[in-house]
């Protein structure tokens, strides 16, 4: 079998070398520290607000909740793949974006055996030309898969919340990931704070350890805060930056994706009702 997987993983060395399509990888050391929250919103806003082509991947098996953000059947999934299914059967679209869900059964992606792995791997590969960008929403810490999905990806979004656990284990993650392989394209999201300020202290407690022991410099690419409504999101079954796209939570996340893209939107439009009630206000 371990042959049979690694004559797979040739071709899928062979194709696709022209793809453009960016992979961003998001992980965490602690888990419930946000990922799939910022994927599903990633997803959401790089299609809607940037128009970019998106797959958003729930590789988070056995715990995935990608289909509850989105409101999404969950019987739709990758377990269809295992079994020999194509991709593009299991992929359903939503908010304008393409979703592959992952599925209970199994604990994580360990537990494959190595052809059924490589045979995802190659699914994937056929679908990336289709895609501006694919979103890997993974388990929390370190696993083979997680580690080397983001090797392979352009981009390593890692998570934390202010919790010194997560910090510890963010830290515990890029560390790992770094001794064995040399890793430090990482790209630190600091989520759930209760301001800007308390952000840039989590995240420069992280770049500080990293630079003092491990001598490399981490980014941030973004702080966001904490959302009273992302409890009534999840419960309408409908991602927080499609119900409430002015929450700060929405604008700060829409700054991150827009980094990412390198794109500058235009301003916004003020609408002739908002102009009127301005200029009244101003009483000119
Ligand atoms: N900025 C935020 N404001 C309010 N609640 C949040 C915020 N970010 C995450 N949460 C909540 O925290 C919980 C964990 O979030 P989420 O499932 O996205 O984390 P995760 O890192 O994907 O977890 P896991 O490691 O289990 O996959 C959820 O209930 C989510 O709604
Ligand atoms: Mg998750």
């Amino acid at each position: 079998m371990e042959r049979q997987a690694d004559k797979l993983l040739e071709l899928v060395k062979d194709r696709n070398r022209e793809s453009r399509c960016r992979v961003l990888s998001f992980v965490s050391g602690k888990g419930g520290v946000g990922k799939t929250l910022i994927a599903t919103s990633f997803a959401y806003t790089l299609a809607n607000t940037f128009g970019k082509k998106v797959l958003l991947l729930d590789c988070d098996i056995g715990l995935g909740n990608v289909h509850l953000l989105l409101g999404l059947d969950p019987s739709k999934n990758l377990k269809a793949v295992l079994r020999g299914s194509s991709l593009k059967e299991v992929i359903q679209n939503i908010y304008n974006f393409d979703v592959v869900l992952g599925f209970s059964g199994i604990d994580s992606l360990e537990e494959l055996e190595s052809y059924e792995a490589a045979n995802l791997l190659i699914q994937i590969d056929r679908v990336l030309e289709n895609y501006d960008y694919v979103i890997l929403d993974n388990s929390a810490g370190i696993s083979r898969f997680t580690v080397n999905f983001s090797r392979a990806a352009t981009e390593t979004y890692i998570v934390t919340n202010p919790e010194p656990t997560a910090l510890t284990d963010a830290y515990a993650f890029i560390k790992s990931v770094y001794r064995v392989y040399g890793y430090t394209s990482f790209k630190v999201i600091v989520n759930a704070v209760s301001s800007r300020r308390e952000g840039f202290k989590v995240f420069e407690r992280l770049r500080l350890s990293v630079e003092k022991f491990l001598q490399f410099r981490l980014k941030l690419a973004g702080i966001l805060p904490y959302s009273s409504r992302v409890k009534d999101a999840l419960t309408s079954g409908m991602p927080l930056v499609h119900l409430y796209p002015s929450d700060p939570f929405s604008l700060e996340l829409r700054r991150i994706v827009q980094l990412e893209t390198g794109e500058v939107l235009p301003e916004e439009e003020e609408s002739f009702i908002k102009k009127l009630i301005r200029f009244l206000k101003e009483g000119v």
